[in-house]
């Protein structure tokens, strides 16, 4: 729990909630945060921030180094508790939700953390079967063949599974964080830098991996990312962390978007190479 968290918040309702929906435009809305402020100490690292992540999207989330993007993750998570504002997932609002709930409520969501946050002292497959002994109950027969399962999922070879995350490659590590991700069937998938240390085609592989099975998988996928290829390939829309709040809108409408940080990430030479590289790949 954080340190800086005002006061305790009191368990709240058992039942989850019912569906959200924008009505400007229908979509089912499965992340909703409105009016958020997360602070550190005197550190206020974001004040007022609205943002939806609709059902079904792979939404790429860009900001500065610092401006506060993994803090927004832990916080929708509920790993980080905010000082105002309120967070509904998947149509339950999670303030003062009973623990039960809330625990019901994160089964439903997969995380793949910055930095990876796999245990060294477990092999994969034990990393993978980490969570599913911890909500499942089911008996190590089982437990393995799941392990299996999203280790095939994610593109790893079988052998990986008995391996520890020091056995492997980066690329491979990343797809191991992935496979524990998915290892609830989660209906939520966070994904933190997950392409960061991959060179250009191992993080292209993992592109389109995290696309086909937000596809074959219905996931919505909320995604931390610094790859402007990332971001061209797979999003359907793009959240930026602007001045402590979040604008969101698809490429097109963002080239449009009168700030200078954005103007700068998205039209710089970078953005222009990863746009024009995107137009060879979609024969435009
Ligand atoms: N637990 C914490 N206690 C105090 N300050 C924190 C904590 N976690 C994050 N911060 C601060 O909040 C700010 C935002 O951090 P965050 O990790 O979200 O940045 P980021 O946008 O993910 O950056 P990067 O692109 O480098 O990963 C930073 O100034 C960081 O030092
Ligand atoms: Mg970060």
């Amino acid at each position: 729990m954080n340190e800086d968290q005002d006061e305790l918040i009191p368990p709240g309702p058992l039942q989850e909630g019912g569906q959200i929906v924008d009505h400007r435009n229908g979509r089912e809305v499965a992340i909703r945060v409105r009016g958020l402020r997360t602070q550190f100490g005197d550190q206020i690292v974001h004040d007022h921030l609205d943002f939806d992540v609709f059902r079904g999207e792979v939404c790429g989330l860009v900001g500065g180094s610092g401006s506060g993007k993994s803090v927004l993750l832990r916080t929708i998570i509920g790993l980080n508790y905010p000082r105002a504002g309120t967070i509904e997932i998947l149509g339950t609002n999670t303030h003062g939700l009973h623990a039960n709930a809330l625990t019901r409520l994160q089964r439903r969501s997969g995380v793949l953390f910055q930095d990876g946050a796999l245990f060294s002292s477990l092999t994969v497959a034990e990393n993978i079967m980490v969570p599913v002994r911890e909500h499942a109950g089911l008996d190590e027969e089982t437990l393995w063949e799941v392990a299996a399962l999203k280790v095939a999922i994610a593109g790893l070879p079988a052998d990986a599974a008995c391996k520890t995350p020091s056995e492997l490659s980066g690329g491979m590590r990343k797809r191991a964080a992935l496979a524990r991700a998915l290892a609830l069937d989660p209906e939520l998938l966070f994904l933190d830098e997950p392409t960061a240390g991959l060179d250009p085609i191992g993080a292209g592989h993992f592109d389109e991996l995290v696309r086909s099975l937000q596809k074959s998988l219905g996931l919505t996928v909320l995604m931390v990312t610094h790859d402007l290829d990332s971001l061209m390939a797979i999003c359907d829309r793009i959240a930026v962390l602007l001045d402590k709040r979040v604008v969101v809108g698809t490429m097109d409408e963002l080239l449009k978007y009168d700030h200078p940080w954005v103007k700068e990430y998205f039209n710089g030479p970078r953005g222009r190479a990863a746009r024009k590289e995107q137009a060879a790949v979609d024969g435009k």
